[in-house]
């Protein structure tokens, strides 16, 4: 049994993921990369290790209810219950209205929103068995204060992950766990620059001209608050969304 602060990330081997698992790293914690991205994964978890840091890659789908059990328990029984858990995994497919099938929404939900209730639901018993420990949700300003068209089921899903924050940061306050969520709002990723499914790199020049503060978001700029809601800092903070998106909510389009 180790001693070092233990946390997962969800959807770690890229994007917004990648960034809080070297951000974490970077503080000492030992990190559990988790993804489908096995390549990307090992990737991170071989940059950390490069760095002088401690990390590990397990394979988890967060679809799966056991193979969260198996990651979570894994875990916990190398090091001890989790200290932070960070819930990012996600995708988001452009569906018009009238493509929206059952499966379609289902597919969405199932890892946007009950991914993370999978993940969480496996590692709170032994955060609250020891008193301490907390969770950082990937929610988004297309669930928190904006609709996006043709993406009806991202914004559906994004606006229950506030939900599903509020409801477990309410539960298992009393037992010393916080959770809280970070609602970026355009972020250089591959999720973003998806000509696809999401507003590709042309419309990211766009956008970054809309942002007050003049750019796209860079995952780093999302890690760090995760990094700080992980932390004593926010010790007195938990049900809460924190928006980091350069000033776009607050600035009329
Ligand atoms: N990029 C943005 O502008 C932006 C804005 C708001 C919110 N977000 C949210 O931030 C989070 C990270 O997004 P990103 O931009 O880094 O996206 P990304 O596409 O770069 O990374 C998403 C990660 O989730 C993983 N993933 C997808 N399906 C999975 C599954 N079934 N099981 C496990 N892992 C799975 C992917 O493999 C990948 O590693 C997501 O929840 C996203 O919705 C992103």
């Amino acid at each position: 049994m180790t001693h070092a602060r233990t946390m997962l990330v969800t959807g770690g081997g890229i994007g917004i993921g990648r960034a809080t698992a070297l951000a974490f790293a970077r503080q000492g914690f030992h990190v559990v990369v988790t993804d489908v991205l096995q390549a990307e994964g090992q990737g991170v978890v071989d940059a950390i290790t490069r760095a002088g840091g401690s990390a590990v890659f397990m394979p988890l789908d967060v679809r799966s209810t056991e193979a969260a059990e198996a990651v979570v328990a894994a875990v916990q029984a190398a090091h001890g219950p989790i200290d932070v858990l960070v819930l990012n995994a996600g995708i988001a497919h452009k569906v018009p209205l009238d493509q929206l099938t059952d499966a379609r929404w289902d597919h969405t939900l199932d890892i946007d929103l009950k991914g993370m209730l999978r993940v969480a639901r496996a590692a709170l018993p032994a955060m609250r068995g020891r008193g301490s420990g907390t969770i950082v949700c990937l929610t988004s300003l297309m669930g928190l204060a904006w609709g996006w068209a043709e993406h009806v089921h991202y914004s559906a899903a994004k606006a229950g992950v506030i939900g599903l924050m509020r409801g477990l940061a309410a539960e298992v306050a009393r037992d010393g766990v916080r959770v809280n969520a970070v609602s970026p709002g355009y972020v250089r990723t591959a999720q973003l620059l998806s000509e696809e499914h999401s507003i590709g790199p042309a419309g990211a020049d766009a956008a970054a001209a809309r942002v007050p503060l003049g750019r796209i978001g860079e995952p780093a700029d999302i890690a760090d608050v995760v990094l700080f809601l992980a932390s004593d800092q926010a010790r007195y903070i938990t049900g809460q969304v924190i928006v980091a998106d350069g000033g776009l909510a607050i600035s009329p389009q």
